[in-house]
């Protein structure tokens, strides 16, 4: 390593480069700050590509009786009435305004007959209300976001790994990180600073997230800074991942090839979700389709392969190159299967963290004075279960807001923290992970995300939760002898190091809060607390504590307004009987 560090100032310091931070840095761009975009993956290839089937907005263009009130009711009742419901009023009376303006920066959305944007079902939405582009909405999004960004003359470093932020008294002025290519460390110094680095669905060895992505990242920065994270054991199994090529697991098949008219069958030939929710169908919530793939494979009819057949082949070949384009090349490409002519087959995998750091809903701001969150590393949004397209809005929404309240404040502060023990410090971490050991990364990394599988997955209980923890605080014992080394493949050990840290840590706050709630709530299935109960309608908090052990708390959830009372007494309510997930 060498001894110097460059300095960077700006504004508002954003990490991550995916839509949510870019957004923000829109938005900051626009309140006239400097901003410094930071991002540790290609920026034209961050996660925001793999939300593939769409974006949420009531704009009622196909149905016309849609409008944000019925939005607002299915994320909230969807979510099992935990989600911060602020939060969600805002998402869906926002999102039309947003996806129009994405849509104008270049997004190309699917237009119907009279020029409308056109809009798919998605699942447990009560209409048509997810806008698309075929089934690579997320690149679209991306790539107008990156082109407007463009326009405004936003830096983007894509090459940097933040190591920790800076934090005085409560106050965020900034973050150490080094380049992955050259090694060269930077200290970033700004007035606020907005974490828009994504969730932590990596940490599970099916995943829809690739290498490297979606490892803890942004939830280790908030836990060490100060802050909260809410209900991190809700972490959605997206019901449809691919089985094969085995190293590719859990890549995901998006929900459009359902929304588009895909069945579900076993190996049997029933199409089961008759049983399991008979009015939707396959296009059910996503906890409820995931757990009923889950358990047919479970009990035996699934495939030989461990999943069960997702088919579209009655449809045209034409109609699904021109609806699902991508899953058809993706099928092509890693397995030689002609969806068009075969079913494929799929199985739950992890694939979106929907707790995340605990934030004001107006203005995305954590905990720490100066700093703000966004996009899926933030929590509130979608409870217990997320409706499928509500995190590409999520992403707009809240990186605008985001990005307007952290200019705002950056405007009104009179007096920059500064510490330079602390910006020490955090360099010396940098500088004592490099060195010879007995472990290697990739290995650790790869026994971390069985253990969360096994111990923490789509069906978790009490006894086999406690053994994830004790082999997660093993796992802690040997990443401390890590073989972190600079050499031919040069900084990428050093990376990994912290990104293993990042994950060890948050596995461990995963399975604490999942031990806490003793109940089975959307994606939380415990086997030995198969209800519902009343009594854990609340959000679970963890954090780090001063000797840095973590601690959970119950909250309890935010009420109602009058207004969004009226709007729940005119839609459907949750039974807990008729929602039990398991027998
Ligand atoms: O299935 C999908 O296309 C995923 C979309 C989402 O997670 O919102």
């Amino acid at each position: 390593m060498q001894e110097r560090y460059e300095t960077q100032i700006s504004n508002i310091l954003i990490i991550g480069s995916g839509g949510a931070g870019l957004r923000a840095a829109i938005e900051c761009k626009k309140y006239g700050m400097t901003v410094s975009v930071v991002g540790k993956r290609n920026k034209l290839d961050v996660h925001t590509v793999l939300a593939a089937g769409g974006i949420n907005a009531a704009f009622g263009n196909i149905d016309r009786k849609d409008n944000w009130q019925k939005h607002f009711a299915d994320t909230y009742i969807e979510g099992y009435e935990i989600g911060e419901p602020k939060t969600i009023e805002i998402m869906t009376k926002e999102s039309p305004e947003l996806v129009k303006e994405i849509d104008s920066w270049g997004a190309d959305l699917e237009k119907n007959a009279e020029g409308l944007i056109d809009q798919r079902f998605f699942g447990a939405h009560s209409y048509r209300r997810t806008c698309y582009s075929g089934d690579h909405t997320g690149r679209q999004i991306l790539k107008a976001l990156l082109f407007k960004a463009k326009s405004m003359k936003i830096k983007i470093n894509d090459s940097i790994y933040v190591t920790d932020l800076l934090v005085k008294e409560n106050v965020c002025f900034g973050a150490t990180s080094f380049d992955i290519n050259t090694g060269e460390k930077i200290l970033h110094l700004s007035d606020a600073v907005i974490i828009a680095a994504g969730g932590h669905t990596r940490i599970w060895n099916k995943s829809s997230s690739r290498k490297d992505e979606n490892t803890g990242d942004g939830f280790y920065l908030g836990l060490n800074a100060g802050c909260e994270l809410m209900d991190l054991e809700m972490t959605q199994f997206h019901p449809t991942g691919m089985l094969m090529p085995e190293e590719l697991a859990g890549t995901l098949v998006t929900e459009a090839v359902r929304g588009e008219g895909g069945k579900l069958f076993n190996s049997l030939g029933e199409r089961f979700m008759e049983k399991y929710d008979k009015n939707r169908m396959e296009l059910s919530t996503r906890d409820r389709v995931a757990m009923a793939n889950y358990t047919e494979i479970q009990e035996g009819r699934g495939t030989a392969n461990g999943g069960v057949f997702l088919d579209i082949s009655h449809k045209d070949k034409d109609f699904i190159l021109k609806k699902l384009p991508s899953i058809y090349k993706q099928f092509i490409d890693l397995q030689k299967l002609d969806i068009s002519k075969n079913p494929m087959e799929v199985a739950p995998t992890a694939h979106y963290s929907m707790g995340g750091i605990l934030v004001t809903p107006d203005e995305h701001k954590t905990s720490v004075e100066g700093l703000f969150a966004c996009g899926e590393v933030a929590g509130g949004l979608h409870g217990a279960n997320r409706l499928g397209g509500n995190s590409l809005a999520e992403i707009l929404i809240f990186g605008r807001r985001a990005g307007k309240f952290a200019s705002l404040y950056s405007n009104e502060i009179k007096y920059q923290q500064r510490s330079k023990k602390i910006v020490q410090e955090n360099f010396d971490k940098i500088d004592n992970r490099i060195k010879n050991g007995n472990e290697m990364g990739r290995l650790i990394e790869d026994e971390l995300q069985k253990i969360m599988w096994k111990h923490c997955g789509v069906i978790r209980n009490g006894e086999s939760l406690k053994k994830g923890l004790e082999k997660l605080r093993n796992l802690r014992i040997r990443f401390n002898d890590l073989d972190v080394r600079v050499g031919s493949h040069g900084f990428s050990d050093l990376s990994l190091s912290f990104s293993l840290d990042a994950s060890i840590l948050t596995a461990e706050a995963t399975i604490i809060s999942a031990l806490k709630r003793k109940e089975s709530r959307g994606s939380h299935q415990r086997s030995d607390y198969p209800m519902l109960k009343l009594e854990e309608k609340c959000n679970y908090l963890v954090k780090l504590n001063d000797k840095g052990k973590i601690i959970v708390n119950k909250k309890e959830i935010s009420p109602l307004s009058n207004s969004l009372q009226k709007i729940l007494k005119q839609s459907k309510t949750i039974d807990c009987f008729k929602n039990k997930l398991l027998e």
